[in-house]
């Protein structure tokens, strides 16, 4: 709060284009935007960017199998995602594509700076190639059996049945992911950066008080192991920037990912007069720096791309801070149970002001995994924010109002309020450190003292009382005005609640000059910030949770969709006792009427025919078949499962097919003699 205000530009993670916001991306989010409302809030000028990353075969793929261009996907996934983060309150100052000209301009030009450093190396490399798709194959396009434990289905790097890690040339009877063929082997030229060449520069940035400490450790271990070349080509067809001078040869997404944040920057720079690029990115900036991001792309981060900038003349990153990843009820998010929330979903249940508290609650500076227990989450926002923080305006409130509306002339507890706004500096410098947990922490004592202060005072019984309407406006006034400090303290996690508290207050919150207490001040009348969670409202969303993935099938056989995702995807189901598999009434129904769902890029809406009645079924096999051809076919439903409220409508059954989900999921042979009706034994 002294000297000049800082500059500080500051990113999180670029999500992919080609999926909803969940809870997992949402830490990040949160945490930064926490980070940034604080900066700004001191009056320092702090520019938070964000950005779809929009390239690479899974976005080119998954456009494909939707039936648009990519461009078209990158657009809609686009419009979606800024609605999510608007809701959740994350306040971008920029968010842009990684598909933009600001990017692609930015990316020739650091490629081409190291180009002219000799930092780039071609060679051939011989590769996977799908030959029906004409398409080369990552390992995670292609799966086969696991050459260790035999299981089958396993992708081409690593068998998620024993863990072992292979090569996909290792695996038996390998075959790609997109088509089903098997892979044969090309040659190909790739560009590789030659990160080895930076290995004194990164020794000496890694070690500069960059990094959280667990992650220079980690560092140093990579360094001490020896870096490879970076492999920064693909081969058409691909989305993404071709590489200037190279037809058929494209910027690995990976390349162009983080010069997005200098893109959005720029673009952002283009309609901001206070704002020069170069001033944030020339090599000697005063201007600071800070990447929020996963744990799980630290690679990204820390090793190539502070070489790529210094090679290309501009500054690195003042720091780049890692979180771990969201938990829910102890265990990775899960799609049955229902833990694998959508951001859109939440919404549609709660207030986004819980979770942003909530993560606040238990945010530290650490990489360690943060989790979201619902039990705890209800019980923590309702004692918090309704039982104490709110709760110390509402009940003051009213006596105000009935006083005429106006504080007192004088604080009657000039050390109670001295002793909240004394705790000033340790609440920003732990906000400063990211310790969002210990700044909540130390909020809320302060709460507790504000509410121990009212229940002492009881000025409901003081106003029964004849000729003491003073004492009850001056100890209703110090309550306003230690609601005061602490929603200012908390302005950065609850930007809503901060602003109805400046309506009611009649005051704007400010903290960057030293809290003058209001005194012979009107303030508005009192209205409920926040209501309290509802635990209804939690099981509801966890429900629907579950309707979203329902049906759908558990791997499409297409490409995971991506990492964090990837990492949550289901474990095998517990056994169930034979008498609830006795429960279940599996009936041969007759396709009667197929059809696609608007919207849905898995589900057919089918009609069903079980003999006694017609179902209305939305199952996940439009991988497999085009609706004509389902007509007049048989499978087997599950006929006396709940109905279940989907986006689209009612889903009254299930529908069983088998396969490992793609093109190959099997329903009964046309022929199979079965009829309509019939019981399944
Ligand atoms: O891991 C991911 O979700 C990437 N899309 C993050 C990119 S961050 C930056 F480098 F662009
Ligand atoms: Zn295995």
């Amino acid at each position: 709060m002294s000297g000049e205000p800082r500059k500080i530009l500051v990113t999180s993670a670029l999500p992919y284009a080609n999926g909803p916001i969940h809870l997992g991306h949402l830490l990040e989010y949160i945490q930064t935007d926490i980070w940034v409302r604080f900066q700004k809030l001191r009056g320092n000028q702090c520019t938070y960017v964000c950005a779809d990353d929009a390239h690479g075969t899974a976005i080119m793929l998954k456009a494909e199998q939707m039936g648009i261009t990519p461009e078209q996907l990158i657009d809609q996934v686009n419009a979606d995602h800024r609605r999510d983060f608007a809701e959740f309150l994350i306040e971008f100052d920029n968010y842009y594509s990684t598909h933009s000209e600001e990017n692609r301009e930015l990316s020739s030009y650091i490629y081409k700076a190291c180009l002219d450093a000799g930092k780039i190396a071609t060679r051939t490399i011989t590769q996977a190639y799908d030959p029906e798709k004409n398409l080369f194959l990552a390992d995670r396009f292609i799966k086969g059996t696991c050459p260790k434990c035999k299981a089958e289905d396993q992708y081409g790097d690593n068998c998620e049945v024993c863990s072992s890690t292979y090569t996909p040339a290792e695996l038996i009877n390998p075959r790609s992911a997109i088509s089903g063929a098997t892979p044969i082997e090309k040659e190909s030229t790739h560009f590789f950066f030659k990160l080895p060449d930076f290995q004194e520069f990164l020794q000496k940035w890694t070690r500069s008080g960059t990094l959280q400490p667990q992650i220079a450790n980690k560092l140093a271990e990579w360094l001490d192991a020896g870096l490879q070349e970076w492999d920064i080509s693909r081969d058409a067809p691909y989305f993404g920037f071709e590489i200037p001078d190279q037809p058929g040869k494209f910027f690995y997404v990976w390349l162009d990912a983080p010069i997005g944040y200098m893109a959005s920057f720029k673009n952002l720079c283009a309609r901001r007069a206070d704002l020069d690029f170069d001033e944030y990115w020339k090599k000697d900036s005063t201007a600071e720096l800070y990447h929020f991001i996963g744990k799980d792309i630290i690679n990204f981060h820390a090793l190539f791309w502070p070489s790529m900038l210094s090679c290309a003349d501009f500054r690195t990153p003042s720091a780049v801070y890692a979180h771990g990843f969201v938990t829910v009820d102890g265990a990775k998010m899960s799609k049955s149970r229902g833990t694998f929330i959508m951001a859109r979903t939440y919404l549609e249940h709660l207030n986004p002001e819980y979770l942003r508290y909530y993560f606040a609650a238990k945010l530290t500076s650490n990489v360690d995994d943060l989790d979201l227990n619902l039990q705890d989450f209800t019980l923590k926002v309702n004692a918090d924010l309704v039982g104490k923080l709110v709760n110390i305006a509402s009940r003051c409130a009213k006596f105000i109002t009935k006083a005429g509306g106006k504080l007192s002339s004088q604080i009657s507890e000039p050390e109670l309020v001295e002793q909240f706004l004394s705790k000033s500096d340790f609440i920003a410098q732990a906000y400063e450190d990211r310790e969002f947990g210990k700044a909540v922490r130390e909020i809320m004592a302060l709460a507790d003292l504000a509410n121990k202060y009212i229940d002492e005072k009881a000025p409901w019984k003081l106003a029964k009382e004849e000729g003491k309407e003073q004492e009850v406006l001056d100890v209703c006034s110090v309550g306003v005005n230690l609601f005061r400090i602490l929603i200012t303290y908390l302005a950065p996690v609850l930007p809503g609640v901060a602003a109805a508290s400046a309506e009611f207050l009649n005051a704007p919150i400010v903290w960057n000059k030293p809290l003058q207490p209001l005194t012979d001040h009107a303030v508005n009348e009192f209205k409920a910030m926040i209501s309290r969670v509802d635990p209804k409202a939690v099981d509801a969303m966890v429900e629907a949770s579950k309707d979203n993935m329902a049906q759908a099938p558990k791997d499409n056989g297409k490409a995971k969709k991506d990492k964090k995702e990837a990492k949550s995807e289901e474990e095998i189901a517990p056994t169930i006792k034979f008498d609830d598999f006795a429960k279940i009434d599996l009936r041969i129904a007759k396709i009667v009427s197929a059809e696609h769902v608007e919207g849905a890029d898995k589900l057919l809406r089918l009609q069903l025919d079980i003999g006694s009645e017609q179902r209305q079924v939305f199952a996940g096999i439009k991988s497999a078949y085009a609706p004509e051809d389902l007509v007049g076919r048989l499978t087997v439903m599950v006929a006396n499962l709940e109905p279940r409220k989907m986006k689209f409508g009612m889903s009254e059954g299930m529908v069983l097919a088998a396969g490992p989900g793609g093109k190959d999921i099997w329903l009964l042979q046309p022929d199979s003699g079965a009829q309509p009706g019939m019981q399944v034994k």
